[in-house]
């Protein structure tokens, strides 16, 4: 049986046009959703990355304002900015771009943005409360990939569901979502003994380690639901954690990369930052 391929790409379109409509509801009520992105240094992919949340906001008629500091910058410097976006009014989201430069320190950061605008869900507060099943901001690939399961009718509850990866990012918090919705779930990582006899048992696989191809057909249950996470770069060309080819044979979906998780994570980001605009004025 060949997977049922799962394009995020088609998918987050489809939201970012309702969400385009609920930018247009708000502008009427005169809110104006808005996202400040600070990025530091020039790191190609990460200037990639905001390049493609701002555009990608503009698309949906959403203000995004982009922040670039060299990577001289000092934290308190950086912490003062954020700050002074906390206490912006017209600012609803604020998204500082990682990893930072060695000499700031990430936590700090992440913990220096108002929960009320911490579109990333990084902040500890949103993680908490994401633990305890409380309404917040999702972190935006974990929530992506939920959207996405479940917009394809796939059903969740009692599943087993294994996570390779423990990232904070992606990992720990897909796992957390999961269990939320009532999946039993079992995270593997690189200390895990045996793992391929763990991910062979998943009815839905997520695979989150940055490694190519660590995934292939002998590693995954006949019918199994695999999510990839991976972006990696070989010969020049964008690919996944998982071996596709030998895997869209087996499983009963599949998500590609590129066009799969990756337009989902800024989709969220858009819908993090509306949300965030609706409650200030709530
Ligand atoms: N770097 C890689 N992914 C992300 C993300 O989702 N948010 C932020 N702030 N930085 C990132």
């Amino acid at each position: 049986m060949a997977a049922e391929i799962i394009y995020g790409s088609e998918l987050a379109q489809e939201i970012r046009s309702e969400l385009k409509s609920e930018v247009e509801t708000l502008n009427g009520q005169g809110i104006h959703p808005k996202l400040s992105v600070i990025i530091i240094g020039d790191d190609p992919a990460s200037k990639s990355y905001v390049r493609g949340k701002q555009k990608a906001s503009n698309k949906i008629g959403m203000d995004a304002d982009l922040w670039e500091y060299d990577s001289t910058i000092t934290e308190t410097e950086l912490l003062n900015k954020i700050e002074e976006l906390n206490n912006e009014k017209s600012v609803h989201g604020i998204l500082v771009q990682l990893p930072l430069p060695e000499h700031i320190e990430d936590q700090k950061v992440i913990e220096a943005i108002s929960p009320e605008k911490d579109v990333d869900g990084f902040h500890p507060i949103s993680i908490g409360k994401m633990m305890t099943n409380q309404e917040t901001f999702l972190p935006c690939t974990p929530h992506g990939i939920i959207v996405m399961m479940e917009r394809a009718g796939i059903e969740l509850e009692g599943k087993h569901a294994v996570i390779l990866g423990r990232s904070n990012l992606v990992g720990k918090p897909v796992g957390q979502l999961l269990l939320n919705k009532n999946a039993t779930v079992t995270y593997c990582h690189s200390k895990t003994e045996d793992a391929q006899n763990i991910t062979k048992q998943a009815d839905i696989l997520i695979v989150a380690i940055g490694k190519p191809s660590v995934i292939s057909a002998e590693d995954i249950k006949s019918g199994a639901v695999v999510i990839d996470v991976g972006v990696n770069r070989v010969d020049g060309k964008l690919t996944g954690d998982v071996d596709f080819e030998s895997v869209k044979e087996k499983a009963s979906y599949l998500t590609p990369v590129p066009k799969g998780v990756g337009p989902m994570t800024i989709t969220m980001l858009l819908h993090n930052t509306i949300e965030a605009a609706k409650r200030i004025h709530q």
